[in-house]
């Protein structure tokens, strides 16, 4: 039993290594979380840039840290900057590739040499810093690699190669990407059904066969096979036989989601753990009071998370499809949302819709999805989102914009049935029409009472002792984490 690891002396140490964007830095959290429950020592890396933009979202104190769980940095081996950008994804994806080994391998070192903390007995590694298992085949412990997508997504990235090994991709020319070839079936990928090329993560879809994304996302998924384990913020109930197709081609999964249910069951968020946060931006809470006067299901929120961007022609078709469907709306407009400009809707949109809308530039998005007035969420379907809507029981409108996104969306909507997909071309009349389905159609009650079971399921998965993310997390520290 873990406990008595525990109990017999030093505490294990795991070391978590998150990859450095928002999406990825906040599920790592609440595994370091859970691990530090069960009686680990953690050590929490963030890049320099993270490390220095988390002080500034949320106090200078904010790092500290406890004795038992402790923050440390590594360069990300961009240039430096102290100012809140947009994040270059695939320049950080080569820098840390191709840089972050080293300074990794000399903080293991340095920690190991130090009398203050117990040694380095695991890590767990974000699957798109897998630079981190050479630094630990080298020091011989365990490492669990966490890829922080969907199953369906991961599956997808697993058998990129074979796009490549079939002439699906990267695409001759442009003309490729015409309708009819993204709508070319893809039934080889086992258990995964109906897929078309324009359901599959979107970096298959270049014409560059030297991609860094698609490079670095065939290397990464290859390498996610040196794991000791692997683990997904899913649950077996929603993503059984994509999980299952996975465990006869890779090291064990382990589907231990959806983690911030795990978190809020298992931690008190008033504890001084409960209070660590990870957003890179401020959260604007005034939002939970405005919610608070509105009634249930009354509310559409719109969210596109931390790195999707668009121009500024599509914020203002948005903004004005939001006006004409009447209803009341939260929506979160990060400043640099719109490509190369300032993100600014139309004051006459102010105006109009004074009455019935909150904004902000960025909020407590758990809390908001799990509020009883919010009725839909317009997305972009990253995982984290995803999840936070099913668990909230709230549907939704898919506007998938990378990534694994399109996978995401396409399980929403056919699979699991709670989205309706929106064009990418998105047109006023278009929004209007969609939200007012979501919001009233038949359409969006089918897909509330649906994601109202997938709420049900995902509790059960999560159920102190016995849900199935519980027991098997509980067996990967004690299979995996702790060797017994
Ligand atoms: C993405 C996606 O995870 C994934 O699809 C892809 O692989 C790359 O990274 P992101 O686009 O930021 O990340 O979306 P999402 O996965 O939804 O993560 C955003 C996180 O920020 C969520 O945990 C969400 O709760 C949080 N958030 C977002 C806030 O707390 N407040 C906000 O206003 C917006």
């Amino acid at each position: 039993m873990v406990s008595d690891a525990v109990s017999s002396g030093q505490r294990p140490h795991v070391v978590c290594v998150p990859y450095p964007a928002q999406g990825h830095i906040n599920p790592m959290m609440k595994v370091a979380k859970l691990l530090h429950a069960k009686g680990f020592h953690v050590t929490f890396v963030n890049t320099i840039y993270n490390h220095n933009r988390l002080l500034r979202s949320r106090g200078p104190n904010a790092l500290d840290g406890l004795p038992s769980f402790q923050f440390e940095f590594i360069p990300d081996g961009l240039p430096e900057t102290d100012v809140d950008v947009t994040q270059d994804i695939p320049a950080l994806c080569e820098s840390t590739m191709k840089t972050g080994l080293a300074p990794f391998k000399e903080l293991l070192g340095r920690i190991n040499a130090g009398d203050d903390v117990p040694p380095v007995t695991c890590i767990v590694s974000d699957g798109c810093m897998s630079f981190t298992l050479d630094a630990a085949e080298e020091l011989g412990v365990p490492e669990v690699i966490f890829w922080t997508t969907s199953a369906c997504g991961f599956l997808a990235y697993v058998h990129y190669y074979r796009f490549i090994e079939k002439g699906l991709s990267p695409l001759k020319d442009e003309s490729y990407l015409t309708k009819e070839n993204l709508d070319t079936k893809i039934d080889w990928i086992p258990s995964m059904r109906n897929l078309r090329l324009k359901d599959i993560p979107s970096f298959i879809r270049t014409t560059n066969p030297d991609d860094i994304m698609l490079n670095f996302l065939v290397r990464e998924a290859d390498r996610a096979k040196r794991a000791s384990a692997i683990i997904l913020n899913t649950f077996d109930d929603l993503e059984h036989d994509v999980i299952q197709s996975m465990q006869s081609i890779l090291p064990p999964v382990y589907s231990i989601g959806p983690l911030h249910l795990l978190v809020q069951q298992e931690i008190d968020e008033n504890s001084e753990i409960g209070q660590m946060g990870s957003n890179l931006w401020r959260e604007e809470m005034e939002c939970l009071t405005w919610l608070d006067t509105k009634s249930q299901n009354s509310v559409v929120y719109v969210n596109f998370g931390s790195i999707t961007v668009m121009t500024a022609e599509q914020l203002v078709e948005f903004a004005w499809g939001l006006a004409a469907t009447g209803k009341e709306f939260f929506w979160v407009i990060r400043p640099d949302l719109v490509v190369g400009d300032v993100a600014i809707v139309p004051p006459e949109f102010l105006t109009e819709t004074a009455d019935r809308r909150m904004l902000a530039s960025w909020c407590p998005q758990e809390k908001v999805l799990s509020h009883p007035a919010i009725g839909g969420f317009l997305t972009h379907c990253g995982w984290n989102s995803t999840l936070e809507s099913l668990c909230g029981g709230v549907p939704m409108v898919c506007w998938p914009f990378f990534a694994e996104q399109q996978t995401n969306c396409k399980f929403c909507c056919d699979e699991w049935e709670i989205g309706i997909e929106i064009g990418g071309d998105v047109k006023r009349d278009e929004v209007e029409a969609v939200v007012r389905e979501l919001m009233d159609g038949e359409k969006g009650k089918k897909m509330r009472e649906k994601a109202e079971e997938w709420r049900r399921l995902a509790e059960k998965a999560t159920e102190h002792e016995l849900g199935s993310s519980v027991v098997n997390l509980e067996k990967l520290v004690s299979n995996v984490l702790l060797g017994e």
